[in-house]
């Protein structure tokens, strides 16, 4: 067995191993545009493991353009693979190709970030913070002297108890929620208490990165579904509920990200009717469900659950205060009896500072003004997105909430390129490859139109549309 086989940190199936390992010895320069990789049979061989585990491998290389094939010879290098490594082995851009991690792409620093879907701190009401702070301290003098207890601060979740039976009408006790540090932290959970190796997961395609790979990690098989501005394809979800028995169905329905798109109110009601009947869990993740531009969205899934059968997760990180990293999960008692011991095994409990200062803030009057603010100057700046956008020959669904536009450019733009020399160009955006659990929407991207004002906003698009132009192969030269 090669020793830098398994690659470390990388996802659990063995084929995507075996994916990771080859891609990495291209990026390194081991085989060169042009040279041919080892067969099959030696391969697997070296590896120790089936030819059809390397079989698929060189096929998804294949499907992602990373190799070619020519009959009968076998797999080939691709030429512009080099771009990835042209910037040295330890420069972030080629790291980032290697793994395609968003986080590798988020630490690139750029002055015109449009793959952060975060809010602009600008938008968010600083000065007042500090206030809160003070009342806090004033209100708990012993707040750093003590521990939160597991499941989060009691007055916390009596209040968002009564919060999300006014605002949504669905109703759980505080002991029916669970405060995390943050909506991921919700996600790792639910996954480490509900998944083991092979247990099929269904999964919106394209979907939240880094759910994909912590259901990856936990070694889950995952079954994607394609999510259209209408929401599902309910008769497809049925089916494949009915064939594979999945564990659970990870969604986010309102202002999904990366698409923005959100599933209808009939749908949500089906959803949870397939889940009873099929007994499959519905992990329903709503971190923008207050980023409406004009319209409320529908209830979350949540309130046409009467059985169990849906777990929800309402982040508060991206519009209230994402440094405090306050999240809920609302479930029924005995999925919430799981949670517990493993909340308690990650960190013991949110800290109690994060969740009074969001307390005293989310309940106060200034938080429903901030947000109507907040509503407005997302609206604007995801039409100036739009308009610098309408030059070029790309499409999208505008979205009626949410931070991103999810965009499909022409084929023949390389997807890759653009990235590696947007990047270069102090731009950045998330290739729709790494929201995809197929790896493939290669000629999608996300767009964040909530983190830089509006004059990045026009000259990072502007850079964008025309490095994409010169990098078409179909545009005259
Ligand atoms: C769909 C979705 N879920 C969860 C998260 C993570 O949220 P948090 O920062 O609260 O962990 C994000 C962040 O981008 C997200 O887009």
């Amino acid at each position: 067995m090669n020793e830098n086989f398994p690659v470390a940190g990388q996802s659990n199936s063995l084929y995507d191993q075996v994916y990771d390992y080859l891609l990495n010895r291209i990026a390194r320069g081991e085989w060169k545009e042009h040279d041919k990789l080892p067969s099959i049979r030696m391969l697997a061989q070296q590896l120790n493991v089936h030819r059809l585990t390397v079989f698929r491998a060189y096929q998804l290389l294949k499907d992602n353009g990373k190799v070619y094939v020519k009959d009968k010879s076998g797999y080939y290098v691709q030429p512009n693979f080099r771009m990835a490594v042209d910037h040295g082995e330890d420069s972030p851009i080629s790291s980032y190709f290697q793994k395609s991690h968003l986080s590798e792409i988020h630490q690139v620093p750029v002055t015109y970030q449009f793959s952060k879907a975060l809010i602009d701190p600008n938008l968010l009401p600083n000065l007042y913070f500090s206030h809160y702070v003070k009342k806090v301290f004033d209100l708990y003098p012993k707040v750093l002297g003590t521990y939160s207890t597991v499941q989060g601060d009691e007055e916390l979740r009596e209040t968002l108890a009564r919060y999300f039976s006014k605002r949504h009408r669905f109703h759980v006790s505080a002991d029916e929620l669970l405060i995390t540090s943050g909506a991921q932290q919700a996600i790792d959970l639910i996954s480490k208490i509900l998944i083991k190796p092979k247990d099929a997961v269904l999964l919106e395609r394209p979907t939240y990165s880094a759910a994909i790979d912590i259901f990856r990690r936990q070694g889950a098989h995952l079954i994607p579904i394609d999510i259209h501005p209408g929401g599902y394809d309910l008769a497809q979800v049925e089916s494949y509920m009915r064939q594979f028995k999945p564990r659970l169905f990870y969604l986010n329905p309102t202002f999904h990200n990366p698409t923005g798109y959100t599933v209808p109110a009939e749908q949500r009601k089906r959803l949870v009717e397939l889940a009873e009947q099929y007994r499959c869990l519905l992990v329903e993740d709503d971190p923008f469900h207050d980023t409406y531009f004009d319209r409320e969205p529908p209830a979350p899934l949540f309130a046409y659950d009467t059985e169990g059968w849906v777990m929800y997760i309402r982040g508060f990180s991206k519009y209230v205060a994402p440094g405090l990293r306050i999240a809920a999960v609302a479930s029924r008692p005995p999925l919430m009896k799981c949670l517990l011991p493993e909340k308690s095994l990650s960190d013991n409990g949110t800290p109690l500072l994060n969740q009074k200062i969001f307390l005293h803030y989310f309940t106060s009057v200034r938080l429903q003004q901030h947000l109507e603010k907040l509503r407005i100057a997302l609206n604007i700046r995801k039409d100036i997105m739009e308009e610098e956008l309408a030059v070029a020959n790309w499409k999208w669904t505008s979205p009626k909430g949410g931070l991103n536009l999810w965009v499909k450019l022409p084929e023949t733009i390389p997807m890759e390129a653009l990235l590696i020399q947007s990047m270069e160009q102090s731009v950045s955006f998330v290739p729709g490859s790494i929201c995809d659990p197929l790896r493939k929407s290669e000629s999608w991207l996300r767009l964040s139109y909530s983190y830089v004002n509006e004059q990045l906003l026009r000259e990072g698009l502007q850079r964008l549309v025309s490095l994409a132009r010169s990098l078409d192969s179909a545009s005259e030269k």
